[in-house]
């Protein structure tokens, strides 16, 4: 990043490099006496306040405070960004709330002495600036931000059920307003430099040429700090505020449930009685954020974001870079896969068996890009990247073809005949089928080790993951370039084996199914969802079916049951057959109106049965068990992680084996076996419980 033109500028300086004893931080001293603090964490890619870092910060100030500067500017060495917040890995080894307690009041000291230089402060932002990097730029008398897309300013503390801790929660409502402040800090959301200017979060929003220009300016100029109007500041009023947290509870609520996600509900509360007295809420602050920290939700939601991080890693084994695809397929996944690689930056072809069938996926990738993108500009550089190829002139060209055809092993391998010889020997070979073993489609191949599966869900745009599919004739190196493709395209790689149903379809399966019998023995489907959603899903298991299509529900369910065994209810083939196949269709298990389920309401002496949510969820652990069992992925955490960004599996709850493990997998396995007897064999304990 030293590289970028922002060196080039020379009102900065240079920065004279880490030293043993500086690692991470480096001061420099310019013409006009103002000080520049680098911040450079070594060894990583992206700047997080480590208890190192952090105490060395606090040795920096203190430097800074003999040398007594004209003034202070803080800014970032990386291209990646200013300061990705505090380093989560440091959450999962605490041991007590109080040794939490004791890190956060340490390092809301060392933001207390950045606060109370005597010298104008400015954090000078540039990429993301997340948690705890927001909360260092609020102890800072000004903020610039450079105006570009990379800039994210926010706080995503919730999301990993706690809230900001270093001071943000005292800081931010004075600086935007009480309102502005809550709905950051509850949603999690990030703010654009612009936006972050017009909420009054930053002084400046101004291009990188003259980011260290603007901070230096505020820093020798010292324009007094402003502050949001009268109206934004009543919000925050002892006697405005307990019904303000009323109102912004219930608002939180209608999202999230406060045993399963507190952090919301104790920002509000820390806010509702301390905002008008800092000192005493910042201590409340500490608090709070130790006590959520130890608590479950908050140690399942940290392993979530490392699990992720895992999933990320997996994409770096290749250095490999795509500059090109052909999808094979303008189908709804076909069109939708090349419209999302466009969306990224790649060039696309997109082939189909003629013009017109290719038509309706260049105009939803056109929606998409409008979505996304915005500006005219962009979406017309988008539209350029994305180009219908019906003669499949793309496919000698790219670096990764990705094929999305029907569903067929004839159709399939005469397709692979046809092109193999037309493309580079480096080429990666993808598919995208959901149950066809990756050793029978190879077997059409000359070099059968570059076929390997990349198997996205539906809808593409929203589902994070996808499930780099191998068998034991799929090169380990094209494994890894797939891997590294997915992450190109900001998606979450999951390298699973060549069985049916891989990961995803097979976990979910029992569990829609069981929901589908449920619904055949006279259960509300209202009923059947809200059970799944009070376990923390995003969505009933019976929406869900809708929402996929009832057809390729059953044509999953036929193919999992030819192959692992088990029935399909006549309940789903009647459906299908009767032309019902769900939200498309404006009928499945529910009506549809304005793209939303009618639930209706059930008698009111009905009772649904009491072991409800068990055979719900309890069919799908048994299903995790077994895959683990049988190898489907490399191991428990994997697993978790496929089903927690493949299915959307309560992440509170820290992934279906963790889950497992901490109810206590004797507890389960006894359930199952009583489920078994009342219900069938379905729910006979897989071998594999012995091992969780
Ligand atoms: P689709 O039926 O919507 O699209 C398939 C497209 O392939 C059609 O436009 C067809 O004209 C084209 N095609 C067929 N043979 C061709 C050939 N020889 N050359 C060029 N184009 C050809 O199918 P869909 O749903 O997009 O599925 C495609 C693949 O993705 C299948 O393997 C399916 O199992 C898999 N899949 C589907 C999911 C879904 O939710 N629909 C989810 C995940 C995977």
């Amino acid at each position: 990043m030293n590289e970028t033109p922002e060196r080039q500028d020379q009102t900065g300086g240079e920065a004279p490099g880490p030293s043993p004893a500086a690692p991470h931080w480096h001061l420099e001293l310019d013409e006009d006496n103002v000080a520049w603090l680098h911040f450079d964490l070594a060894g990583s890619g992206a700047n997080v306040l480590s208890k190192a870092a952090l105490e060395e910060l606090d040795a920096r100030i203190g430097e800074i405070e003999q040398a007594g500067p004209r003034g202070l500017v803080i800014l970032s060495d990386k291209a990646s960004g200013f300061i990705a917040g505090a380093d989560v890995r440091e959450f999962t080894g605490l041991a007590e709330e109080d040794q939490a307690y004791e890190h956060i009041r340490l390092s809301q000291d060392i933001f207390y002495r950045l606060e109370a230089l005597p010298c104008p402060t400015v954090a000078l932002i540039r990429g993301f600036c997340l948690g705890g990097g927001t909360e260092l730029a609020l102890a800072c008398r000004y903020r610039v931000a450079v105006d570009a897309p990379a800039t994210r300013i926010g706080f995503p503390e919730v999301r990993l059920g706690i809230h900001p801790g270093f001071g943000g929660t005292v800081r931010l409502p004075p600086r935007i307003g009480h309102l502005a402040a809550m709905d950051m800090m509850l949603s999690g959301r990030a703010l654009s430099a612009r936006a972050a200017r017009k909420l009054g979060l930053v002084e400046h929003a101004v291009p990188e040429r003259q980011a260290r220009k603007a901070a230096r300016t505020l820093a020798l100029q010292r324009p007094p700090a402003t502050r949001p109007p009268l109206l934004k500041r009543l919000a925050g009023h002892r006697l405005v505020r307990p019904v303000v947290a009323q109102v912004l509870r219930r608002h939180v609520a209608k999202r999230a449930s406060p045993e399963h996600y507190p952090a919301p509900f104790a920002l509000i509360d820390l806010w509702r009685r301390h905002a008008d007295e800092p000192k005493a809420m910042m201590l409340a602050e500490a608090r709070s954020v130790a006590r959520l920290m130890m608590g479950e939700t908050a140690q399942n939601l940290i392993r979530v974001f490392l699990l992720q991080d895992r999933l990320k890693g997996l994409g770096r084994r290749s250095r490999n870079r795509a500059a090109h695809v052909h999808v094979i397929g303008a189908g709804t996944m076909g069109g939708d896969i090349a419209a999302w690689c466009a969306l990224r930056g790649l060039r696309v072809s997109l082939q189909d068996q003629s013009p017109e069938r290719i038509a309706p996926a260049v105009k939803r990738a056109h929606g998409l890009f409008q979505q996304r993108l915005k500006q005219p500009r962009l979406v017309q550089a988008a539209m350029d990247r994305f180009v219908p190829d019906s003669n499949g002139q793309g496919l000698a060209g790219a670096d990764v073809v990705i094929e999305a055809i029907f569903e067929d092993l004839e159709v399939k391998q005469a397709l692979y005949r046809d092109i193999e010889p037309r493309m580079r020997p480096e080429t990666v070979l993808a598919t995208n089928t959901s149950s066809i073993p990756l050793g029978e489609l190879s077997a059409a191949l000359a070099q059968p080790g570059r076929l390997v599966g990349l198997h996205f869900f539906n809808p593409v745009a929203k589902m994070q993951l996808v499930e780099v599919v191998s068998d034991t004739a799929t090169d380990t190196e094209v494994a890894d370039r797939a891997a590294a493709f997915v992450r190109q395209i900001d998606r979450l790689p999951l390298p699973v084996a060549s069985t049916p149903g891989f990961l995803v379809n097979r976990t979910l399966m029992p569990y829609l199914l069981e929901a589908v019998a449920l619904l055949g023995e006279g259960v509300p489907p209202a009923l059947v969802d809200r059970a799944a959603v009070d376990f923390g899903m995003p969505m009933g298991p019976v929406e869900l079916a809708d929402t996929v299509g009832l057809d390729i529900c059953l044509s999953v369910a036929e193919i999992l049951a030819q192959r692992l065994g088990g029935g399909v209810p006549d309940t789903l083939r009647d459906r299908v057959l009767a032309g019902n196949l769900g939200r498309k269709s404006e009928r499945g298990f529910y009506e549809w109106r304005k793209g939303k389920p009618v639930r209706g309401k059930p008698a009111r002496d009905y009772r649904p049965p009491a072991d409800l949510q068990d055979r719900l969820m309890l069919r799908l652990l048994n299903e995790a068990v077994a895959s683990l069992r049988e190898g489907v992925v490399g191991d428990a955490d994997l697993l978790d992680a496929g089903v927690i960004f493949g299915t959307g599996f309560a992440p509170f709850r820290g992934g279906p084996l963790h889950h497992a493990r901490h109810t206590g997998p004797e507890a389960l396995r006894a359930q199952l076996e009583e489920l078994a007897e009342r219900h069938g064999e379905r729910f006979a304990p897989d071998p594999g419980w012995r091992e969780v």
